[in-house]
């Protein structure tokens, strides 16, 4: 998969209609084709006359954006930061969650908070609480720690020094149209959904640093 300009749309790793009826494939397949799409699309538009940034990764140009241009340095962080975490949020559920999560990150839950169950109390309140669009993130920090942060609009951890772990989408689009303004019974469903399997690989490789 290329992972720098011109970025491709990375692809749905199950269909649309999987993740029902907790996420309806109606909401579903519009989050992922029209939305991150259209962040895929601009972003390449944003790119394609500064040649100087097309071996830049995703994260890169994340991490490095304060450095960017000022003409599109704005730009650029916001649809990276939409691209990164509708791939994460994406690959971070699946149809056959393992419904608890594996060693690593049940043992950072415990050092961090008290339970797996406080980090989802956590960012069941940050989602609950969040004003405005953005995104809801389990992050580890650079001693490890896990931390529940809210990102406003496409802000990342990444720019914060924090590897995200799992992340949230909390823009209206990706849960009005099945679940108005019920936050809870959207963040019921996507916990059903969660790929533990994918958090661990994250956490696993960030020891290994
Ligand atoms: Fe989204």
């Amino acid at each position: 998969m290329k992972s720098t300009y011109e970025f491709l749309q990375i692809p749905l790793p199950y269909s649309p209609a999987a993740l029902e009826p907790g996420m309806s494939s109606r909401l579903i397949s519009a989050h992922y084709t029209d939305c991150l799409g259209a962040h895929v699309d601009k972003l390449n538009a944003v790119l394609a006359p500064y040649k100087t940034y097309h071996r830049a990764t995703l994260r890169e140009l994340i991490m490095f954006s304060p450095r960017l241009p000022d003409k599109i340095r704005r730009d650029v962080r916001y649809h990276a930061g939409a691209v990164f975490h509708h791939n994460m949020f994406f690959y971070g559920m699946t149809p056959d969650s393992q419904g608890a999560p594996f060693k690593v990150l049940s043992t950072a839950a415990k050092k961090s908070f008290a339970s797996f169950d406080d980090v989802l109390r956590g960012m069941r309140a940050a989602a609950t609480s969040l004003h405005g669009s953005g995104w809801v993130v389990l992050a580890a920090d650079s001693t490890g720690r896990l931390r529940v942060v809210p990102c406003p609009n496409n802000e990342t951890t990444l720019v914060m020094g924090m590897t995200p772990v799992l992340v949230l989408d909390m823009w209206e689009h990706a849960y009005c149209s099945q679940y108005s303004n019920n936050i809870d019974a959207y963040f019921d469903a996507w916990v059903k959904s969660i790929n533990y399997h994918f958090a661990e690989e994250i956490l696993i490789s960030l020891n290994k640093h």
